[in-house]
């Protein structure tokens, strides 16, 4: 027995099988998009499915990125006869045109005293997509002064960590780095570098109108953000 006769069947008999497809059509290797009449596998049918698929695929994002886009125009529109409402009155807040904000506090629910009472602003934060109305925009001290309304920024105007009311030292003072104001906001120490914040505060048909701002930290001059 000779060694070809001795090799195995495998190595001898078993073609590639892509050679195997070309060698039993028509005698030739055809694409595979054809058939032996040299003809598209892919019908008329097929094709239109399949445009039919990708014009689905195309337009639906399109068209719900064009109402996602045009969305703040159509709200716009839809709220121009609305009045400025959002915050902290069970109706929403009511908000001037200066920017004052009416408080759910009239002057006789603060202390004839004088002691402060720390009150939560709310507003609507509105962007060019979303409302989220009533939401806490900051907190201020409020001292009545017979019949005005003293309003303090709670924001330390040393690095902007809260001011706290010591009654028993008749101050107020930040824990943070003991920043001490006397009860009109002035300094009792060299660490801030100016008084307390006021805010502009009114008081309309016993109710009280605050116009809330927050300030710049570690500057003696006091600038708005
Ligand atoms: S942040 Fe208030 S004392 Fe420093």
């Amino acid at each position: 027995m000779s060694e070809n006769e001795n090799a195995t069947p495998e190595a001898d008999e078993t073609p590639p099988a892509v050679e195997a497809t070309a060698a039993t059509c028509c005698g030739a290797s055809t694409p595979d998009e054809s058939d032996c009449s040299g003809k598209p596998r892919r019908n008329f049918v097929v094709e239109a499915l399949a445009a039919t698929i990708g014009a689905v695929v195309g337009i639906v994002p399109a068209v719900i990125g064009g109402l996602f886009f045009l969305d703040p125009l159509v709200r716009k529109g839809d709220q121009k006869d609305e009045p400025i409402v959002g915050g902290n009155e069970p109706g929403g807040v009511v908000k001037d045109a200066l920017g004052f904000i009416r408080l759910t506090l009239g002057i006789d629910a603060l202390p004839e005293d004088g002691t402060p009472v720390r009150y939560t602003v709310r507003d609507d934060i509105v962007n060019v997509w979303n409302k989220f109305p009533n939401q806490p925009i900051g907190s201020v001290w409020l001292r009545r002064i017979q019949d005005q309304v003293l309003a303090f920024n709670t924001v330390c105007p040393h690095l902007g960590c809260a001011v706290d009311h010591r009654p028993s030292e008749g101050d107020f003072y930040c824990p943070c780095h003991t920043s001490a104001f006397d009860m009109d906001g002035k300094p009792l120490n060299v660490i801030p570098p100016r008084a307390m914040d006021t805010l502009e505060a009114e008081v309309r048909e016993g109710r009280i109108w605050l116009k809330y701002q927050e300030f710049r930290g570690a500057t003696s001059e006091k600038v708005p953000v």
